[in-house]
């Protein structure tokens, strides 16, 4: 990937773009991977986080950059097996093949409800949504899974009696352990009608190197657990899980045949997997 990390102030930021409820003086988890993923949408508060967690694991930018990957096969996978409405809790930032990207190339008819509780997500989307009537940005906290599967645009685009692509990348190790995170994650399943499907990816705890990365992120923004993988498989007990099960990101139907002996230690800090409710 191109080095767009050579120095936390060295590219053209948007410091005189502070639009009213975003705080560039707090660093946040959309603007940090904004960064990672090499896009523009993000102050120095973000890259000073950035740059502290790239000193703890190098080549973390590539992960990020595989976490988009996934998301892109694994919205197509869902798209094949004929999911035409996604919810993607913890949207994030637009960046290169978003979901609705992703599943309107192949059916045009999907709808896609981005939920964020970091309003510049609200901001960026609306600009890029402006001329699709079938997605929505909304801003809202997962971690009220009433008020979010309530929410009058959710409601508009999506049938709650119709399967559903129930997108959780990147965002559940972001709920802290006193959260109950896998309660949060059954109370979205138990809404969803039979057939729908959930989708997720979490940070994986592999001994220093992660527990280094912990330090930093609940340092910087109190949240980012590190979670074992008997953990990340119990947020799909119950379900149907799609081969090849919970994997290193590379591993899940990569579009190339790949070796996962020679996955280097950056592409081995998250787990994700797709599965199906009965
Ligand atoms: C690492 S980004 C992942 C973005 C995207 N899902 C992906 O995989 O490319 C995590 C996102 O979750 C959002 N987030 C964190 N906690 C949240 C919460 N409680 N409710 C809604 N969004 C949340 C952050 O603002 C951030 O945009």
């Amino acid at each position: 990937m191109p080095d767009t990390h050579d120095a936390p102030d060295a590219r053209d930021p948007l410091e005189n773009w502070t639009p009213t409820g975003i705080d560039v003086t707090v660093p946040s988890i959309a603007r940090i991977y904004d960064y990672l993923l090499g896009g523009k949408d993000n102050f120095a508060v973000d890259r000073d986080v950035a740059t502290q967690l790239l000193g703890a694991a190098p080549g973390l930018d590539e992960a990020a950059v595989s976490h988009r990957a996934i998301l892109a096969r694994g919205v197509r996978f869902l798209v094949d097996q004929g999911v035409r409405q996604f919810v993607d809790l913890g949207s994030g930032l637009p960046s290169a093949q978003n979901t609705h990207q992703v599943a309107q190339a192949t059916a045009p008819d999907t709808r896609v409800v981005y939920v964020d509780n970091d309003p510049i997500v609200l901001a960026h989307g609306r600009a890029l949504l402006a001329e699709n009537d079938r997605t929505t940005v909304i801003t809202a906290d997962m971690r009220d899974p009433v008020g979010v599967l309530a929410h009058p645009d959710l409601n508009r685009l999506v049938a709650m009696d119709q399967p559903i692509g129930l997108m959780l990348l990147g965002v559940i190790h972001h709920i802290n352990d006193d959260e109950d995170p896998s309660g949060l994650v059954k109370r979205y399943l138990d809404a969803l009608p039979s057939g729908s499907w959930l989708f997720l990816t979490h940070f994986l705890a592999v001994g220093a190197e992660s527990e280094a990365l912990e330090r930093v992120m609940q340092g910087s923004h109190k949240t980012g657990r590190f979670r074992t993988r008997e953990e990340i498989e119990g947020y799909f007990a119950g379900l149907e899980l799609a081969d090849p099960g919970v994997v290193y990101l590379d591993l899940w139907r990569p579009d190339e045949p790949l070796d996962a002996d020679s996955l280097p230690q950056n592409r081995r800090l998250v787990l994700g997997g797709i599965a199906r409710k009965p």
